[in-house]
């Protein structure tokens, strides 16, 4: 049984985590891994009644997986907690099955009350790094948590929330299937960095030149930014009075 949760563990991980290169490799070198196993036998103590027991081994695992999973809180199965650092997860705290939490995920309370205080996160819910779910909320299956987002109420399923205090977001590309991405977003169709910043400077030259006509009155002379434009001719360019400088305010509005 333990080996089993173990391989299924090790499954998922090879199955949802890029980097993952073996299976040895997973077992020695995730500590997510490692902070589950800890949290399978602290909750085993936990509901056999030995509690102090089940909080030495929760704080134990905490020194060396960065990891803080309170004894009492109930995780599904193939749970993967990526990088781990930083992730604190409640003591009334549920966690449906195929979760997964980056670093510096907290399912936190917001009360001092002694009952239900932390969230419950439904099957296949992604939270992104350094997001907080704060307070008995529910998120709904596969619903997306930004980077970074505090969340201060319930998520309906299938909905990506991000920002302080968290609020729906609608995807740029309503098209792409919904199907497990790692890192909650897709890495097909990177757009390329330079490419981008091209774009950019060609879309505010031509802002720019249209400005210049407006003011000037003058038709605008767009230059197409290309890179094969430096094997070509150089662009016409219109002549000038030789004079650098803008137009003057007065001369423009006559
Ligand atoms: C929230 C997330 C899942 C959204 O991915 P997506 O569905 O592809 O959404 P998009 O990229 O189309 O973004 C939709 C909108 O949300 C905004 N947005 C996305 N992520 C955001 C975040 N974390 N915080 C604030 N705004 C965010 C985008 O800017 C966009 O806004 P716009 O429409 O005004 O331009 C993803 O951005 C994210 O945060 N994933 C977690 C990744 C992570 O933690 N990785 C750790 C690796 S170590």
């Amino acid at each position: 049984m333990v080996l089993a949760r173990l391989k299924e563990d090790i499954d998922t991980i090879m199955a949802r985590d890029p980097a993952a290169r073996s299976r040895l490799e997973v077992v020695l070198c995730y500590p997510g891994v490692h902070a589950m196993i800890a949290y399978r036998l602290s909750h085993w103590c936990w509901k056999k009644d030995f509690r102090l027991v089940a909080r030495v081994i929760s704080a134990t695992a905490k020194v060396f997986t960065g990891v803080e999973i309170h004894p009492g809180a109930t995780i599904g199965r193939r749970v993967f907690i990526d990088h781990a650092t930083g992730v604190v997860i409640g003591e009334t705290a549920e966690v449906g099955n195929d979760v997964t939490l980056y670093q510096g995920v907290t399912l936190g309370g917001t009360s001092l009350e002694k009952g239900k205080r932390h969230p419950t996160l439904l099957d296949g819910v992604i939270v992104g790094s350094g997001a907080a779910i704060l307070g008995p909320h529910t998120i709904g299956a596969g619903a997306r948590v930004g980077a970074n987002a505090v969340v201060l109420d319930d998520v309906p399923p299938g909905v990506t929330v991000v920002g302080i205090p968290a609020k729906a977001v609608v995807r740029k590309d309503k098209t792409k299937a919904e199907e497990f991405c790692a890192y909650g977003m897709p890495t097909d169709e990177m757009p390329d960095p330079v490419a981008r910043a091209m774009d950019a400077l060609r879309d505010q030259i031509t802002a720019l030149s249209e400005r210049v006509r407006e003011l000037e009155g003058t038709p605008a002379t767009v230059v197409p930014l290309t890179v094969a434009r430096s094997e070509e001719e150089p662009p016409e360019v219109p002549p000038t009075d030789g004079n650098d400088q803008p137009p003057a305010k007065a001369a423009v509005s006559a």
